[in-house]
């Protein structure tokens, strides 16, 4: 059929392509994917057709949820429009209305805030205990619980949490467990293979590593990723094609960004414990044999003038973010932890003087240099 110039404008474009052997997965950039008739399209509905609608899937999600799930040693994964959504899902295929979760006291802020103040509009209840005491856990156990809520290291102490000693009370209280593995990753930890039952990640850190997509994707066995599935799905929180694309791209390199971030971070808590203008230095010893993660957090407090040190830091840029390949600072008290209550903070730990570093892979002797000048540009006399 003769077609005029603004038809052929618009269709010209999405001319029907041979398969290229591209060397890396194309961008899906499309909301839907088209059909030759209504039995092919019936044929998404039987299984027989991948997709459908980018809603309900796309293969860059796609590709990122199984790859980190391979990472984790899980059968399956679904990548989510970010950390929380991700944790939302997970969350939403293991509790309903009337049903009661035990999280640790000592989380991410935005993961406090989504568990203490939107889930209860669901019906669901949540305790938040101090998990360094079995008892406290066994304590407030009830016959509606059905999840234990923890992270593998936690935001901002970096606490490592006793997996194997979680998962048995789950087990033996048939109930489930969900691990953010956010800040150890699949190269330092996995437990799903611990026998947690929903691992997940902000991927906005460092699976995707550059600070440059907010995600989230969460793994598990077929059960769950099923169900999680369909809340992603109906919750309208998929992942976006390119952002997808991106952290798939960032995760080729988790390893060798971890390596260096970890000896960095090492370094950098060394040279701190030496100095004296810092008061507490908290990085993990025994997250695993290949290293112990990127973040080192410090304690300030009474020894420096908090405000002088941040404006102090010269290169070093102060976000409210962690895990990019730059070195970056942020302030707990007034960003990720800011909803967590005054008194809950202070039992933790979250000081005036609290700051969390995300050591980057630049050289360490310059990121060691950078401190050591704004602790002694801030230090009280
Ligand atoms: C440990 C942890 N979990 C979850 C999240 C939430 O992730 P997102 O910001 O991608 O929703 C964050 C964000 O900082 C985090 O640090």
């Amino acid at each position: 059929m003769v077609q005029n110039f603004d038809t052929r404008a618009v269709h010209l474009s999405n001319k029907e392509k041979k398969s290229f052997t591209s060397k890396v997965t194309p961008i899906y950039q499309t909301s839907a994917f088209k059909f030759t008739d209504l039995d092919d399209m019936e044929d998404f509905f039987n299984g027989k057709n991948d997709y459908l609608y980018t809603r309900v899937g796309n293969p860059n999600p796609d590709e990122l949820g199984e790859a980190v799930a391979q990472l984790e040693g899980a059968p399956h994964g679904v990548a989510t429009s970010s950390g929380l959504s991700a944790i939302l899902a997970g969350i939403l295929s293991v509790a309903k209305h009337g049903d009661h979760i035990v999280a640790s006291k000592d989380i991410y802020g935005g993961t406090y805030e989504l568990l203490a103040n939107e889930l209860p509009d669901f019906g669901i209840d949540v305790i938040f205990v101090d998990f360094t005491s079995q008892k406290e856990i066994l304590d407030v156990i009830k016959s509606t619980t059905t999840l234990i809520y923890s992270e593998s290291v936690t935001n901002p102490l970096l606490r490592v949490e006793d997996l194997s000693a979680l998962v048995e009370i789950a087990k033996d209280h048939n109930l489930y467990t969900m691990i953010d593995n956010t800040f150890a990753t699949p190269y330092f930890c996995r437990p799903f293979e611990k026998g947690a039952d929903l691992v997940v990640h902000s991927a906005t850190k460092y699976i995707g590593g550059h600070s440059d997509v907010t995600a989230g994707v969460l793994v598990g066995g077929e059960e769950l990723i099923a169900k999680a599935k369909s809340k992603v799905v109906n919750l309208g929180s998929n992942l976006s094609p390119f952002e997808a694309w991106l952290a798939c791209r960032g995760l080729k390199t988790l390893s060798v960004r971890m390596d260096r971030h970890a000896n960095n971070a090492q370094a950098l808590a060394n040279a701190l414990k030496e100095n004296e203008a810092v008061q507490k230095v908290y990085y993990p010893e025994n997250v695993s044999a290949k290293g112990n993660g990127a973040i080192v957090t410090i304690d300030i407090t009474g020894k420096c003038n908090v405000a002088d040190f941040f404006k102090s830091l010269d290169w070093i840029k102060i976000v409210p973010t962690l895990a990019g390949v730059e070195t970056s600072v942020s302030y707990p008290l007034s960003t990720s932890h800011r909803a967590v209550p005054e008194a809950s903070r202070k039992e933790l730990g979250i000081t005036e003087g609290l700051i969390r570093i995300s050591v980057g892979i630049e050289d360490a002797a310059d990121i060691i240099a950078a401190f050591e000048h704004a602790l002694k540009e801030s230090v009280l006399s």
